[in-house]
């Protein structure tokens, strides 16, 4: 399974905070907005991925994120000239996506809970088409709003509807099966001149090939493309780090926890940001590592 992560758009609502900075590389209290969409992908077992931006931006995600081997990744890149919506990902993703499936996020997508990496492993081993992550809202006419019948099957989807026939919002998480890049191709330009994806997710539903998943009650989801929501965003991570006294999308240790890179990998990281408060948590993650490693140790010889 291939991941995208959808990282360009103009980022018009927040501006001027995004005249001269991309979105997803806005803070999100302690870190840029891309590490919490890239940390679902992780968490899901996903390790070859596609950061597509514009190309002004992608120099950014190359010095933030290169090429992904310090986090066991495999990081690729690839321009969008404009932003011409999201279906155009496929398009621009096509050899990247080769033969297989792949998962998009939207760049701007924040899952907290470790309910969506469940929900999204699970989706992607059942996936028989397209799988979309619903959770319901009370601006429905901002969103992709999807419409479920009463045994939660999807029978209807509409692009930011005027008159929004469920509360039920897609969120920027998104299963495909290879059939993606052929359909995306297929897709013409909204009224308001976007490759939507909700025609892409349309003709999976018609096909009868579509699943929708309501999110779990222990995941908080949040589009921070919006100056409130961004904030809200922030206020959220820094109370859940609190609460738990564990960071939220921390990669080293998602990496790390996960088995694609070792302690080493992590204790170099640490050193060179050793100034930070996110630096020194990861100092602490190594200590913690070592101890419980020798713990083990020493039981194992008793
Ligand atoms: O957040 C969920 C919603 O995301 C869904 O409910 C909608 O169905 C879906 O269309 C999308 O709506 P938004 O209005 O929030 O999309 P937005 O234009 O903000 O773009 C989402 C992300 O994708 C954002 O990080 C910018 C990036 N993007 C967007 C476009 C249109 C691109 O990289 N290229 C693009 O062409």
């Amino acid at each position: 399974m291939k991941g995208i992560i959808l990282a360009g758009g103009s980022g018009q609502r927040l501006h001027p905070l995004t005249c001269a900075v991309n979105k997803q590389l806005l803070p999100v209290y302690d870190k840029p907005l891309i590490y919490y969409p890239l940390s679902v992908l992780m968490l899901a077992g996903i390790r070859e991925i596609l950061v597509i931006s514009s190309p002004r931006c992608l120099p950014q995600f190359q010095a933030l994120l290169g090429d992904g081997a310090p986090l066991g990744l495999g990081i690729s890149y690839a321009g969008q000239e404009r932003p011409r919506g999201l279906a155009e990902a496929f398009l621009i993703g096509r050899d990247f996506i080769g033969k297989g499936a792949c998962t998009l996020v939207l760049g701007d997508n924040i899952f907290l809970g470790a309910g969506a990496a469940r929900q999204l492993k699970r989706a992607i081993t059942s996936n028989a088409g397209a799988t979309v992550f619903a959770r319901e809202v009370s601006d429905p006419e901002n969103y992709g709003i999807v419409e479920l019948d009463r045994r939660g099957r999807a029978t209807s989807l509409v692009e930011k509807p005027a008159h929004p026939r469920s509360n039920w919002a897609v969120t920027g998480l998104y299963v495909y099966d290879n059939r993606v890049t052929e359909i995306a191709a297929g897709v013409r330009p909204s009224a308001r001149g976007e490759l939507e994806i909700t025609d892409v997710n349309r003709v999976y539903l018609e096909r009868g090939c579509l699943d929708a998943v309501r999110l779990g009650q222990d995941v908080t989801w949040l589009d921070a493309g919006t100056p409130e929501r961004l904030l809200d965003a922030g206020l959220l991570v820094q109370e859940a780090e609190r609460r738990e006294d564990r960071k939220v999308a921390c990669l080293e240790e998602i990496a790390f926890r996960q088995g694609f890179i070792d302690l080493a990998a992590v204790e170099g990281r640490a050193a060179a940001l050793a100034d930070s408060a996110y630096g020194q948590y990861l100092t602490r993650l190594v200590a913690e590592a070592r101890e419980d490693a020798q713990t083990s140790g020493g039981r194992a010889a008793a």
